[in-house]
């Protein structure tokens, strides 16, 4: 049995996997591992040194200029790029979109996978992302396929949008989130898909506290009472 306990959340964009992963970690006392946030930093690096991410051959050239980290403030995640926190500048639609842009390349996922691999051997996480199940962590104890329908996700983004009182237009989102789920979905390397042994969570119809006790439920049944250093009773 390994050391540590690893959850796998995966799922399309906007299906409320952060929400979920942080509120579990936080009850569960796991560590919160964003996967997307590292892709986010590295379509950030690229945007910035005006490489466009279409022309591969440049985009992993640069691969070896990047270093990602992660550090833990508070609880929270921060994401270091080359020595630089970039936690609130990788949180835009354009930078989520140059994540989603530079996600399909080998050199891009090959950089991260290791720094992912590394942080579930050496702590009990929860980490979300496109691959996590099928590929990062294909071990993990529980995995789950988180989704909801373009509707719900796209209402989540517009209110969460509204909230930071930036206006957007619905229909527009409802797009955005098409087109990412689509090149998501379809890239040729690690594309976003349930892994076999995932449990389908829909969250359309549910809110953030029924999910996080249906995924609490599907961990128990998978050992999770009796990983070391997990806090939750259940
Ligand atoms: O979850 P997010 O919106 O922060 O992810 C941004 C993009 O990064 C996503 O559209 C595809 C890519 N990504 C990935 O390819 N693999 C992951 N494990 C996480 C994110």
């Amino acid at each position: 049995m390994s050391a540590t306990y690893n959850i796998a959340i995966d799922g399309p964009a906007g299906a409320g996997k952060s929400t979920i992963a942080r509120g579990l970690a936080d009850r569960l006392g796991f560590i919160y591992v964003d996967t997307g946030a590292m892709y986010r930093a590295m379509g950030l690096y690229f945007h910035r040194q005006g490489i466009r991410m279409e022309d591969e051959d440049a985009v992993a050239g640069a691969c070896g200029e990047i270093e990602i980290s992660l550090r833990y403030r508070d609880g929270l995640q921060r994401v270091i790029l080359n020595g630089e926190d970039v936690s609130e500048l990788i949180r835009t639609e354009e930078v989520g979109r140059l994540a989603s842009a530079c996600s399909v390349y080998a050199s891009v996922r090959q950089k991260l996978l290791s720094l992912q691999q590394d942080l579930a051997a050496s702590a009990n996480v929860i980490m979300d992302g496109r691959d996590i199940g099928t590929c990062v962590l294909p071990g993990a104890q529980t995995k789950i396929y988180l989704t909801a329908s373009v509707e719900v996700r796209a209402g989540r983004r517009f209110r969460e949008l509204m909230a930071k009182g930036k206006s957007s237009d619905l229909e527009e989102i409802k797009k955005e989130i098409r087109e990412r789920d689509d090149r998501d979905m379809h890239r040729e390397i690690a594309p976003l898909k349930q892994a076999e042994d995932a449990v389908l969570v829909d969250s359309s119809d549910l809110s953030a506290e029924q999910v996080m006790e249906r995924i609490i439920a599907i961990a128990m049944e998978r050992g999770l009472a009796q990983a070391p250093g997990v806090t939750c009773e259940g």
